[in-house]
């Protein structure tokens, strides 16, 4: 159990495609690895953990990237007229990652609780504005 009680995958972000909410209920088990890490996410970090921080945000970056791609094939699948909005926004969350890893390796602290924040509300907010109202237009018109 972790101390900081953080929040996981909820049932208000199943949208009934199973993969994609598979692949968003592995993302938030994922962000844990953040907290094995780095025990204690509100000290100054050590190099080693700064390593292995950076080392956990690739890897969560790399899964977002791959959930993206399968997401918007969804989404080309049955013309989705708001891809774009969503790719803009997919961009930006890869782009914003990518920043703070980059800080990290250059020896800029950047507290391991703000990019675990960042992550799950940056996740929770798309799903539930984004995701969730494409899902109910791929019921609709998905065959
Ligand atoms: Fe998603
Ligand atoms: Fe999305």
């Amino acid at each position: 159990m972790s101390k900081l009680n953080l929040a996981g995958f909820t049932k208000e972000y199943v949208m009934d495609i199973p993969e994609i909410d598979d692949q968003h209920e592995s993302f938030f088990a994922m962000l844990d690895k953040i907290n094995d890490v780095v025990p204690d996410m509100y000290k100054p970090l050590d190099d080693d953990e700064v390593d292995d921080l950076v080392d956990v945000i690739g890897e969560l970056r790399e899964y977002a990237l791959m959930h993206f791609r399968t997401e918007e094939s969804y989404m080309q699948e049955v013309d989705y007229a708001g891809i774009g909005k969503q790719q803009k926004e997919h961009n930006r969350f890869i782009t914003d990652v990518i920043r703070m890893e980059a800080q990290l390796m250059n020896g800029t602290s950047v507290p391991p609780i703000k990019v675990r924040n960042f992550m799950h509300d940056w996740y929770r907010d798309h799903i539930l504005k984004l995701d969730k109202p494409f899902s109910e237009y791929y019921r609709e018109n998905s065959k």
